[in-house]
């Protein structure tokens, strides 16, 4: 029987629907082609599937502006379509998330059109207006991707407030229609049957009621968790009343059976996420966090990583796992094209205590695609048009996203398998899909495919690896180890991110060699582990 928190427990990939599989053949992915390849994710092992959002929408951020929450967008399907989606996720036995834009609409959405047409229109207060300070903006808060959030309309003479871009206003969310129509709207999927929600950029939901102007501070460089281009952003992220509304959408979705999740996008301390969860577990289910897509590939750097996660998320917190997604460097980019690396990446997050989140073609090592930010489709990326590409790798800024977005490698034929178009695919392929693809890698018992099916099957068959404390290992440089244990129970994981063999001395003896990434020696009270190798071992715990 299902575990009434089966979210717990679960395992997440991400689809990017534009780019995983086109089925209409217009070079654009679509539902038909996600639901074509549902049986390829199950095949995978894993027990959830996060959507980025297919909802109508003019695209200016691919999805991530809705024009309208219920209706699929036309290149990708119908709403029958999204029924279907949810229906044969749920047939295969999988579990079906959604992205929910709450914060911000497109400026194409009715409401906002309403909105701006005029100052008495019933829908004004449904986004955030205020007069401006002469000719300038009513304050100085900025956009999380720079520049003043503030935008002139001149029909009304007055400006509107936008967290992100210029065509994403912001809802205000103090009108309780607003919090209404949004609330009904995630009723409506529900019913439906979508077992959770991932919130985007939930932590800027409401912004100081007083408009009072953000603080200074010599942070400079986007992105930072709370503050950004010199200013704190005091009041316009994680105001209290953000963290009181989690738990009022924890509410909604309690009234459910089986039980839904909702996982947050927020860019918080430590502290202030765990608010969002709350003390009593009675905020949201799990906060995405950054530390390990911002850490630095080495033993010494992801030790740091995992210890922090775990004395800042113990029991019952979960934390969760990622290393890449629809914002951030493809992960074997990231690691220098070392496959190697990418493949300790994987066994690191399948076999830590939390959720692993895993990005489409993580799974196929897909790098990151070469789209000049000159003429990138991003925009946020076309907003650094005028950046040199050697500054913008100096400040280690990535801000042309196109890079990680490049269509899924099924094989090595024509467009990577991805569309049957003659034309142009909405985005380039990345360079190595030739080698680096469904097809190849999956007759390979090497691959690092191979790896994430070893990985998920070892996951699942484990409750070691599922619920178990963890306890880091004091080891030789270059080597990551640590303890999973349950009563009558205890698995050991060794890494080695070094390029030389490694010898790990063991307390207990070794029962099994549940896994090993290249052949390990196991002699006496030591294993050997080859260069860049991991090893997953079973313990013998009765030795009378
Ligand atoms: C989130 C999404 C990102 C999007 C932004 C605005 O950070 O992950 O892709 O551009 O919010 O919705």
């Amino acid at each position: 029987m299902e575990a009434e928190t089966w979210w717990r427990n679960t395992t997440i990939y991400q689809v990017y629907p534009r780019s995983y599989y086109d089925t209409s053949g217009n070079g654009i992915g679509d539902l038909a082609g996600i639901i074509s390849k549902l049986d390829y994710i199950k095949g995978l092992g894993f027990e959830t599937i996060w959507f980025s959002p297919f909802f109508d929408s003019p695209q200016a951020d691919f999805g991530y502006d809705v024009s309208d929450y219920y209706q699929a967008a036309p290149e990708y399907g119908t709403q029958d379509d999204i029924f279907l989606l949810i229906e044969e996720v749920h047939k295969r036995n999988l579990k079906v998330v959604f992205d929910l834009v709450l914060n911000h609409t497109s400026d194409q959405h009715s409401w906002f059109l309403e909105s701006r047409a005029g100052l008495d229109n019933p829908r004004r207060d449904w986004y955030i207006w205020r007069d401006g300070k002469g000719k300038r903006p009513p304050n100085n808060w900025k956009a999380l991707p720079g520049g003043s959030g503030w935008h002139y309309d001149k029909t009304t003479d007055q400006w509107y407030y936008a967290s992100f871009l210029p065509f994403q206003p912001d809802l205000n969310f103090r009108n309780p229609q607003v919090k209404k129509a949004m609330l009904d709207m995630v009723e409506f999927w529900l019913d439906k049957g979508v077992d959770g929600f991932r919130l985007d950029i939930f932590h800027s939901i409401f912004k100081d009621e007083k408009f009072r102007n953000n603080p200074p501070s010599r942070h400079f460089l986007p992105y930072n968790d709370e503050a950004g281009f010199f200013q704190e952003y005091k009041y316009t992220v994680n105001q209290p009343e953000t963290v009181a509304f989690a738990r009022e959408i924890r509410e909604l979705i309690m009234s459910y059976r089986p039980e839904r999740f909702l996982l947050g996008e927020i860019f918080a301390s430590d502290e202030i996420k765990r608010d969002y969860l709350g003390e009593d577990q009675d905020g949201l289910n799990l906060v995405f966090l950054w530390d390990l897509p911002d850490a630095k590939i080495t033993a010494a750097d992801l030790r740091r990583v995992i210890e922090k996660y775990e004395k800042e998320y113990p029991d019952p917190y979960l934390p969760v796992y990622v290393l890449g997604n629809h914002d951030r460097k493809r992960v074997l980019s990231r690691v220098g094209e070392n496959i190697n690396l990418a493949k300790l990446l994987a066994v690191l997050i399948f076999t830590v205590r939390g959720i692993p989140v895993t990005y489409y073609g993580e799974e196929i090592g897909m790098l990151e695609g070469d789209s000049p930010t000159k003429t990138c489709l991003d925009p946020v990326g076309q907003r650094y048009k005028n950046v040199p590409s050697f500054l913008l790798n100096i400040l280690d800024l990535y801000v042309n996203r196109d890079g990680c977005r490049t269509p899924m490698q099924w094989d090595p034929g024509k467009n990577a398998g991805f569309s049957e178009t003659d034309g142009k695919l909405w985005m380039p392929l990345a360079s190595n899909y030739l080698e680096q693809n469904v097809e190849k890698l999956e007759s390979n018992s090497g691959s690092i495919l191979s790896l994430y099916k070893d990985l998920l099957q070892l996951r699942k068959s484990s409750p070691v690896l599922i619920t178990g404390d963890l306890k880091l290992l004091e080891t030789p440089a270059d080597v990551l180890a640590y303890e999973r244990e349950i009563p009558g129970g205890k698995i050991g994981v060794f890494l080695n991110f070094s390029a030389r063999e490694r010898q790990i001395v063991t307390i207990l003896p070794v029962e099994k060699v549940l896994y090993s990434l290249s052949s390990i020696d196991v002699r006496g009270d030591s294993i050997y582990l080859p260069a860049f190798s991991a090893a997953i071992i079973r313990y013998k715990l009765d030795i009378s």
